[in-house]
């Protein structure tokens, strides 16, 4: 089967894929490594990996190899019954977060759906009565999904306008604001609150470690969750496991997705003790989650990045690569105002719209992910090699060295 020609390939999307994406001006066919290819077959150094999700690239043998295995084995089973697989990566997840309890599910928005039925559990037991304590605070800038809590989470006019009226009882202060946070947080009525360590679609902002520190202290002085979102920031992107790590805090909640799958939708909210216990049969779930193949897919990542010793080479590789992109400000300080991020979540902060830096990138054969509105987001497979990094800088240095301003 050779498949549609690329003409009808985006004939059909246009006519009948809905327009909430926008238009995509290239058909992408096929991937391998740090590589993807279009339907022309032109070829771009993914730097994108499909917003943080191949963490280990594309079509990475072992990864297809488990995965081929298991899809020949069992598929699908509902969670009725145990599946094996599910059970390995709860307990590989728990080595990595801590003693305590895991609930799959199937995306971003899911997991951090589960961590806000969390909250409204822990506010309950807390307040003694369903409804009396259900307030979450949240990062100003942040993005947590777009299902209802999901937006409801996120403070951002271009995401909640148009679905109004949303949850109640989210409140949004600025990132990295400790003492707005410690008015924010009522010792009565908020039960949560919900950070991603580094923000990635807010413009890859960083909440720092004193920041993270003081939002622990605060949450453990008066009862309230510390729930971190690493769904985009997570599972070694940063150079570490989980980016929280950093700041050597210790969450009551954690919410994963993107990275867990190498490309097959996993989510999964892990719970620390006394909380893991607040889900009881029948409170939550879904048909999907942690199905035998999708919790494959997960093992095959973390045996991956075990075996591979991923997180520790991002953290190494990573110092060099950022040192040669902060150099971007000094080629064009005009354009480039800063680098940001940690490992292999960069944001390349412009002075200037990044959409039509993106589109150039696109064309010199890198694929990026614009974010917030001023960065560049860089978020190459963890598995990116230093000639790559390099090669991207290269490009990077190609085509906004040569940019005219509008
Ligand atoms: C930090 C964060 N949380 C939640 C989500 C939502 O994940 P999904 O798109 O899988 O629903 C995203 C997606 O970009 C994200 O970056």
């Amino acid at each position: 089967m050779s498949g549609p020609s690329p003409d009808s390939a985006a004939a059909n999307y246009a006519a009948n894929v809905a327009h909430n994406y926008g238009a995509p001006p290239i058909t992408l066919v096929k991937g391998q490594g740090t590589h993807v290819w279009d339907a022309s077959g032109k070829r771009y150094l993914d730097f994108a990996s499909g917003i943080a999700v191949n963490a280990v690239g594309h079509a990475h043998p072992h990864w297809v190899k488990r995965v081929t295995e298991q899809a020949g084995k069992l598929v699908h089973v509902s969670n009725l019954y145990r599946n094996e697989p599910q059970g390995e990566l709860a307990q590989a997840l728990a080595r990595r977060c801590g003693p305590g309890r895991v609930i799959f599910c199937n995306s971003g928005a899911e997991a951090n759906e589960g961590l806000l039925k969390l909250a409204r559990l822990h506010g309950q037991r807390k307040a003694g009565a369903e409804g009396a304590c259900i307030g979450v605070v949240v990062a100003e800038k942040a993005f947590h999904g777009r299902t209802f809590g999901g937006m409801s989470a996120t403070p951002q006019e271009k995401i909640q306008k148009g679905f109004r009226p949303l949850l109640s009882g989210f409140t949004a202060a600025p990132l990295n604001d400790l003492a707005a946070w410690d008015k924010a947080i009522d010792a009565k009525t908020t039960a949560a609150v919900l950070i991603e360590s580094i923000q990635g679609e807010g413009g890859v902002n960083p909440a720092t470690p004193e920041f993270l520190r003081g939002v622990e202290q605060l949450c453990r002085a008066r009862n309230v969750l510390f729930m971190i979102d690493e769904i985009q920031c997570g599972i070694g992107r940063t150079g570490k496991f989980f980016a929280y790590e950093h700041a050597g805090v210790k969450p009551d909640a954690i919410a994963m997705a993107k990275g867990l799958g190498g490309g097959f939708p996993i989510g999964a909210i892990w719970m620390a003790p006394p909380h893991d216990d607040l889900f009881q049969a029948g409170s939550h779930g879904t048909t999907f989650g942690g199905g035998p193949l999708a919790a494959t897919a997960g093992l095959a990542v973390l045996e991956i990045l075990e075996a591979e010793q991923l997180v520790a080479k991002v953290a190494e590789r990573s110092v060099a690569w950022h040192a040669e992109l902060r150099k971007l400000v000094e080629l064009r300080p005009d354009l480039v105002k800063e680098v940001r991020g940690a490992g292999y979540m960069v944001g390349v902060i412009l002075h200037v719209d990044p959409l039509p830096v993106v589109a150039a990138l696109r064309e010199a054969g890198l694929l990026t992910a614009p974010a917030g509105g001023v960065a560049v987001r860089l978020l190459p497979p963890l598995n990116a090699s230093p000639e790559e990094l390099a090669e991207v800088v290269a490009i990077l240095r190609q085509v906004l060295g040569g940019w005219k301003a509008a």
